[in-house]
C-alpha cells in the first residue's frame, strides 16, 4: 500500500473529509470535504484542533504514541495498548515479512468498524464471521498475551487471530475486550464489530484472562458498577456473562444507530499521558466550553468524587467521554466507564498518584480541594454528594461478598479508599 495514501472520513453516511499522512515528513494532513462545509450542518462535529475552513489543515504536533501523527479527532478511532497487540500479531501471521503498518493504514482496517460512528474509506476487506465462541476466544488470547508463558508451542491459526482482531481491536484500552452483539429476543450472540441494528443489545466486553493473580478483576469492575448504580451516577446497563467476564451496553450503538463519541483527549488533542494537561478541572472546562446541560456538569462532579473515594486513580482523560446528539448539534458527557479499582492488589505500590489532579494535587486530595473545585465550577451541594458517595462504602464489602471475590482482596481494595475530611 502507499505510504502517502489518503483515506476518506465518513460520518453518517457522508463524507465529511479526508486524511492524509507523510511517513517521511511525519506530517498528518485534514480536508474537509467542501460540500460538507456548505451544507452548515453537523458544524460541531470536531469543535477543537480541526478549523471549519476549506483548504488543507497540516498537523504536525501530535507525534507519539497517543496520536500516532493524526489528528487527534482521528487517532480516537484506533485502538490503545491491548488492541495495538492483536492487530500486530494478526497483521503480521497474515502478511508474512511485510513491512511495518502505518496508522493511516490500520484505519482502512478499522474501516466501519470503529468504535463510535466516523467510518474510514477504502475499507479493507475482511472475511465476515457469524458465531463467536468467548470460551476459544479467551484462551487464543492467553496465549497472544503470552499469559500462559506457551509460547514456543503455539500454533494459532491464522482464523483464530482474525475472529479476534475483528472484534478486539476496535476500542481503546489496556485491557482484554471484544465486541459482542446479543440479540434482543433470542439471546443469540453474534460479533460485534460491524452489527448495529435495534434488534441487539451491544456489548464491550472485558474478558477475564487467567492472569495468574488469584482474583478477578472483571468482578471487581462489575461491583463498582453496582456501587454507581446505587448513586445514580450514570453507566450503560452492565452484567458478568458467565459469571465472570464484565459486560456493558455500549452508548455508541443505541437505538439501532451509530453514536459520535469522542473522548476527551480526542475532542482536544490533550495528550492522556500528559500530566500538564490532565486535571479535572480541565474536563469541567471542557465541558462547560462544550455547553453541556448543567445536570451533566454534577454527574462529572459525582463521578470526580467517586472515583476518589473509591480508588480509581485511572482516571484519565480517555476514560472520559462526549457524545454528540445529531439532531441537536450538541454535545453531552458520556455515561461512566472503566469505572474500578485499576492496580493490581498483590504489587506493593509505594507511590500512586492519580492520573486527574484535583485542585493542583495527585495525592494527599481533603475535603478542602473538592469544595473548592466545588466552588469554582458552581457545583450545587458538594458536602452532600462527598456524603452520598461515602455512604456506600459498606456495600462494597456486601456486594463482593456475593460473588465470592475473595476476602483479601475485599480488604486490601478497602484500604486504599479515600474518606475525604
Ligand atoms: N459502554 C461503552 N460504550 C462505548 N464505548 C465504551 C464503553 N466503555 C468503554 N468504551 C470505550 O472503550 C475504551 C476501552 O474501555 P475501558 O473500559 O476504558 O477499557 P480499559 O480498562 O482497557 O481502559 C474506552 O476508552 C472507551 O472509549
Ligand atoms: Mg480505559
Amino acid at each position: 500500500m502507499a505510504a502517502n495514501l489518503i483515506i476518506e472520513v465518513q460520518l453518517f453516511g457522508q463524507e465529511i473529509g479526508k486524511v492524509g499522512y507523510d511517513v517521511d515528513k511525519r506530517t498528518s494532513y485534514f480536508q474537509y470535504h467542501p460540500e460538507f462545509l456548505e451544507s452548515n450542518t453537523y458544524t460541531k462535529i470536531f469543535p477543537y484542533v480541526i478549523k471549519r475552513i476549506k483548504p488543507v489543515q497540516v498537523f504536525t504536533q501530535y507525534e507519539g504514541e497517543t496520536f500516532r501523527g493524526l489528528p487527534p479527532m482521528i487517532a480516537d478511532s484506533l485502538p490503545d495498548l491491548f488492541g495495538n497487540t492483536i492487530f500486530k500479531e494478526w497483521f503480521e501471521s497474515s502478511h508474512q515479512g511485510s513491512k511495518k503498518i502505518t496508522p493511516l493504514e490500520q484505519l482502512t482496517y478499522v474501516a466501519n468498524r470503529g468504535m463510535g460512528a466516523l467510518e474510514y474509506k477504502p475499507v479493507q476487506p475482511i472475511p465476515k464471521s457469524t458465531t463467536i465462541d468467548i470460551q476459544e476466544i479467551v484462551s487464543v488470547l492467553e496465549q497472544v498475551l503470552d499469559l500462559k508463558k506457551q509460547r514456543s508451542e503455539k500454533d494459532l491459526s491464522e482464523l483464530a487471530l482474525l475472529n479476534i482482531f475483528k472484534i478486539g481491536t476496535s476500542a481503546g484500552g489496556v485491557r482484554p475486550k471484544i465486541l459482542i452483539s446479543e440479540h434482543k429476543e433470542n439471546g443469540n450472540i453474534i460479533p460485534g464489530d460491524l452489527e448495529y441494528s435495534g434488534d441487539y443489545r451491544h456489548y464491550l466486553v472485558k474478558l477475564n484472562l487467567d492472569e495468574g493473580i488469584g482474583y478477578n478483576r472483571e468482578k471487581v469492575e462489575y461491583v463498582y458498577y453496582q456501587l454507581t448504580q446505587e448513586l445514580g451516577i450514570q453507566m450503560m446497563p452492565s452484567k458478568l456473562i458467565q459469571g465472570i467476564h464484565f459486560a456493558t451496553e455500549r452508548y455508541d450503538r443505541q437505538q439501532g444507530e451509530k453514536k459520535h463519541v469522542l473522548t476527551a483527549s480526542g475532542l482536544t488533542g490533550w495528550d492522556f499521558k500528559s500530566v500538564a494537561e490532565s486535571s479535572y478541572e480541565n474536563v469541567f472546562r471542557l465541558a462547560l466550553d462544550l455547553r453541556v446541560p448543567y445536570k451533566d456538569i454534577q454527574e462529572l462532579y459525582k463521578r470526580m468524587i467517586f472515583n476518589l473515594v473509591f480508588g480509581n486513580v485511572d482516571d484519565h482523560l480517555k476514560n472520559h467521554s462526549f457524545i454528540y446528539n445529531k439532531e441537536k448539534n450538541a454535545w453531552n458527557l458520556a455515561p461512566a466507564y472503566d469505572i474500578t479499582y485499576p492496580l493490581n492488589i498483590n504489587l506493593n505500590f509505594t507511590k500512586v498518584t492519580r492520573a486527574l489532579s484535583i485542585n493542583g494535587k495527585r495525592d494527599n486530595i481533603n475535603l478542602k480541594d473538592v469544595l473548592e473545585v466545588a466552588e469554582e465550577f458552581a457545583i450545587k451541594n458538594p458536602k452532600g454528594i462527598v456524603k452520598q458517595v461515602q455512604s456506600v462504602i459498606p456495600q462494597w464489602r456486601e456486594y463482593a461478598i456475593e460473588i465470592n471475590i475473595p476476602e483479601r482482596v475485599i480488604v486490601a481494595i478497602q484500604e486504599e479508599f479515600v474518606l475525604l475530611k
